[in-house]
């Protein structure tokens, strides 16, 4: 059993440390956010994930996980320490490392003991390497007689299933400058998963840099493409679910991350396919299209908002029922949601809005407070139908897809449905007397 730090209880650090808790490792997860801590203390989270508190609080009885304020406490006497703080976009779009190159500088500053550092966060390549000088020099200031060693190891978990996807990931990817100390502890920190037939990735820390923004940027691209053939579908009268399916089916292309949507959101894609174009650029390489998927990204947003401002308007509308405001089904993220920019442009066009999410409502009012004159924040999904000219669907949540249409269409003013996940059927929904516009069909 080794003894592992965690800096950062956001998203990355709070599955980690639970989930590497449950790995059979003992672990402290410290975060300068006093309240999280005391909230966590109190076993109340700081974000909604399916089965996280419940891991958290098995794994907080069994005594193998617990939380801090004091860095320095947190920190001493650790074999690991894990670098998941936050490393945000800067204004030009790269990644701000500020977050980052203070907690090293914690590290560099409290370490009693040759210890190694673990970096999940999403880095710039070539981070690991300057992580490692910063505290290694600063260990040497300190005349100490150790040093560190930094691993990369990237985090792939994915939000609404994060704690399936870190337990049970795809692979797990080990970047170090080839240190055998270093990469037998991410053996034993790795054990379970390993003998599980999880495959571990081992080689150069800026390969596993590379490999974290590839896998987002590829992503990312794929749905950009099949948001672009959606159209091109809206167009011809293809079926982009029959196209996707099909295309899909393909071995070589998979089905997964195939679904046309109102364009992909969260705390990844948008900012690791700027940050990837801005390395690239420094290295004089143009990486013209991860840069496409990410201008193809925004277009397609404005274009669905245009599309719902002419439909409301063409009925004679002003006011539009929103279900779904969190970039995702799963989560209550609202960081770069869709609705961000699709929800402003509407209003723009001096058209109110009526908005539930089962899950975002809190952080939805704050992201979008300038806004607040024109939207009505309901209580449930049938509230938001009353005085409706149509209905738009922006987050695929369960609660939505299961939504009784024939109940619906007693509840709205006007039966015109805008679904930008394509949860609905468009026949059956037709023959229910509503006119249907979908992404692609
Ligand atoms: C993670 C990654 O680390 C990021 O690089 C990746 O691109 C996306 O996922 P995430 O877990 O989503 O970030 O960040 P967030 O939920 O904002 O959590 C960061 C936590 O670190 C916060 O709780 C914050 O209080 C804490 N923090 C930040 C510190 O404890 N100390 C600091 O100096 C800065
Ligand atoms: C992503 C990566 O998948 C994960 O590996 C990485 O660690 C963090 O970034 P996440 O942002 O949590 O995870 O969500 P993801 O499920 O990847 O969805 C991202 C966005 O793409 C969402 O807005 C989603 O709605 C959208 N999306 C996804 C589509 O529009 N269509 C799809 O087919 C899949």
């Amino acid at each position: 059993m080794h003894k592992i730090s965690v800096l950062g209880c956001g998203y990355v650090g709070l599955v980690s440390g639970a989930g590497i808790a449950k790995f059979g490792n003992e672990v402290i997860c410290a975060d300068s956010n006093v309240h999280r801590i005391e909230n966590l203390n109190k076993l109340i989270m700081p974000i909604s994930e399916p089965g996280l508190k419940e891991l958290v609080q098995e794994m907080y009885s069994s005594g193998r996980l617990s939380f801090s304020f004091d860095i320095k406490k947190s920190i001493c006497g650790c074999d690991a320490i894990i670098i998941s703080v936050q490393t945000p976009q800067d204004k030009d779009g790269s990644a701000d490392l500020s977050y980052v190159i203070q907690v090293a500088k914690d590290i560099a500053e409290y370490i009693e003991k040759s210890t190694v550092v673990i970096i999940k966060s999403t880095v710039p390549i070539g981070t690991a390497k300057k992580i490692k000088n910063l505290i290694n020099t600063r260990l040497a200031d300190r005349n100490a007689e150790f040093s560190v060693e930094v691993v990369s190891n990237p985090e792939f978990l994915r939000e609404g299933a994060a704690i399936k996807t870190f337990l049970y990931p795809d692979r797990i990817v080990v970047g170090s400058s080839g240190n055998k100390d270093a990469l037998s502890l991410m053996d034993e920190i790795y054990k379970a998963p390993a003998d599980s037939g999880v495959p571990i990735f081992k080689c150069s820390n800026e390969t596993a840099e590379t490999i974290k923004y590839a896998s987002n940027s590829f992503l990312a691209m794929k749905i950009s493409y099949i948001n672009q053939i959606a159209l091109l579908c809206e167009k011809t009268g293809a079926d982009i679910k029959a196209v996707s399916e099909a295309v899909g089916s393909d071995e070589r292309i998979n089905p997964k991350f195939l679904n046309p949507g109102p364009g992909f959101g969260g705390s990844c894609f948008p900012k690791d396919t700027r940050a990837l174009v801005k390395i690239a650029e420094s290295y004089g390489v143009d990486l013209s299209m991860i840069r496409t998927a990410y201008e193809a990204n925004k277009a397609h947003k404005d274009i669905l908002a245009t599309k719902a401002v002419k439909i409301v308007k063409e009925n004679n509308g002003s006011v539009l029922g929103v279900w779904g405001l969190s970039f995702k089904a799963g989560s209550g993220d609202m960081r770069n949601a869709p609705a961000l920019d699709i929800l402003p442009l509407i209003i723009q066009n001096g058209i109110k809005v009526r908005v539930f999410d089962p899950e975002a409502m809190e952080e939805a009012d704050e992201y979008l407070s300038e806004y607040r004159s024109m939207i009505e924040f309901c209580k449930t999904k049938e509230e938001v139908l009353l005085g409706a000219d149509a209905l738009l669907v922006l987050t695929e949540w369960d609660c939505f897809k299961n939504a009784d249409l024939e109940e619906t269409a007693t509840l709205i003013k006007q039966k015109i449905i805008l679904d930008y996940r394509n949860i609905f059927d468009k026949t059956s929904t037709k023959n229910l007397g509503y006119l249907y516009y979908g992404v692609g069909k």
